[in-house]
């Protein structure tokens, strides 16, 4: 008798400690899961041409969500939080993949095979001309008609620890849009436990040609259609800019920012220079310009700039490998687009930092050079990240 009650109360506190084990392994698992974000796979659409087009969404565990579509990798919405906690999309998109295809100023989109411009459309490798479209006559523009914004990449979910992402490749075929090489390209977007969205891009290919990628996401720390981005504050580490001719080529030139409206290199508001009447301030209709960064030889990553808003207290730091940053102040929005806010996009109701190589560098034997010899691997890091004050 006294045996059996002995044994009953053994079995008792082995199922307690089982079930008390169960219940710390269910928290841990939960804990972790929270700690891990999460990386959600789902239809979004099929092109006109009848090709399925797949959502990324990507959660970390402090709740900043970035969603990218396969369609031309494009991040159509990034919602980070603002000093209190709120979390707002900041960035501009569409409601709808029509709307993505058929209308997209390069709203969130991968620009490739080159970022901006190449004059005239033309270029030259070991004597050889290549000729482009010239979509932004007279010079070819991100890539031309059909660039990587508007093509449809392979997707697979990526998860180490707390940083989430997505792969996307694509194979860029010899003589796609005038260039040469079949371009094997592979696009990283991962957000960061740290609220970082950063962006590895790499490419190899078998002729050579020349390679300049970047992401065209439009910016505004107060919210996707929160008005004009001329309050938010820009620090910029650039003692030179670019200038520009009348169709945004560069000049060849590298001009001093002192005392131009491109010196940001103490904090000022975008506003009070955007009106400027210098003559490149006419000429981009606001910034439309490629400024050098102020980067280490090597190319290590580097704090490039910092854009801040106040009512929000959103910061967002831009990193990069890259020697240049476009800073285009979405001068062209005419009001005639509406977007994922529900409301139209005005001139001015977004910034565009996009980390690249200068324009026209295959034109521009002193600009760094964008050539990409088979055996070589194209690789560069940005990094946009998010904090509140
Ligand atoms: C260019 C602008 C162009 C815009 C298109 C920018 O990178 O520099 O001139 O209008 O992209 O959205």
């Amino acid at each position: 008798m006294i045996a059996s009650s002995r044994i009953l109360r053994k079995m008792v506190t082995a199922a307690t400690v089982v079930t008390a084990l169960v219940l710390v392994s269910n928290l841990i698992s939960i804990r972790a899961q929270a700690q891990s974000g999460s990386v959600v796979k789902q239809a979004y659409g099929t092109t006109a041409d009848g090709v399925a087009v797949d959502e990324y969404t990507l959660t970390n565990a402090a709740g900043a969500e970035v969603k990218i579509i396969t369609y031309g990798g494009i991040v159509t919405s990034l919602k980070v939080p603002d000093r209190h906690g709120q979390l707002a999309n900041v960035v501009l998109g569409f409601k709808t993949l029509a709307d993505y295809e058929t209308k997209n100023p390069y709203f969130g989109g991968i620009i490739g095979r080159y970022g901006n411009r190449i004059a005239n459309g033309k270029f030259s490798i070991d004597g050889t001309e290549y000729t482009l479209a010239a979509n932004n006559a007279p010079n070819s523009l991100h890539g031309g008609t059909k660039g990587f914004d508007k093509r449809v990449w392979t997707g697979k979910e990526v998860q180490d620890g707390g940083n989430v992402g997505v792969e996307l490749t694509y194979l860029s075929p010899d003589g796609e849009e005038g260039y040469p090489g079949n371009l094997s390209v592979k696009v990283v977007y991962t957000l960061t436990a740290a609220n970082e969205l950063r962006i590895d891009y790499s490419a190899t290919t078998d002729k050579t040609t020349v390679v300049n990628l970047t992401n065209h996401s439009y910016f505004n720390l107060a919210g996707n259609g929160a008005g004009a981005i001329y309050d938010h504050l820009l620090w910029v580490d650039a003692d030179k800019y670019t200038p520009v001719d009348a169709t945004l080529i560069p000049t060849g030139e590298l001009a001093s920012v002192e005392g131009t409206p491109f010196d940001f290199r103490a904090a000022k508001t975008i506003g009070s220079g955007v009106r400027s009447s210098s003559e490149q301030m006419v000429l981009g209709r606001g910034y439309d310009h490629n400024f050098v960064l102020n980067r280490p030889a090597d190319n290590s990553l580097a704090l490039a700039a910092r854009l801040y808003e106040a009512n929000s207290g959103r910061t967002m730091e831009v990193w990069t490998m890259e020697p240049g940053v476009q800073i285009y102040t979405a001068n062209f929005l005419d009001g005639t687009l509406v977007g994922s806010s529900g409301g139209m996009y005005r001139q001015g109701d977004a910034i565009c930092l996009e980390t690249q190589h200068f324009p026209d560098s295959p034109n521009q034997a002193d600009f760094p050079s964008t050539l990409l010899n088979p055996g070589e691997t194209y690789q560069t890091t940005t990094i946009y990240k998010f904090t509140t004050d």
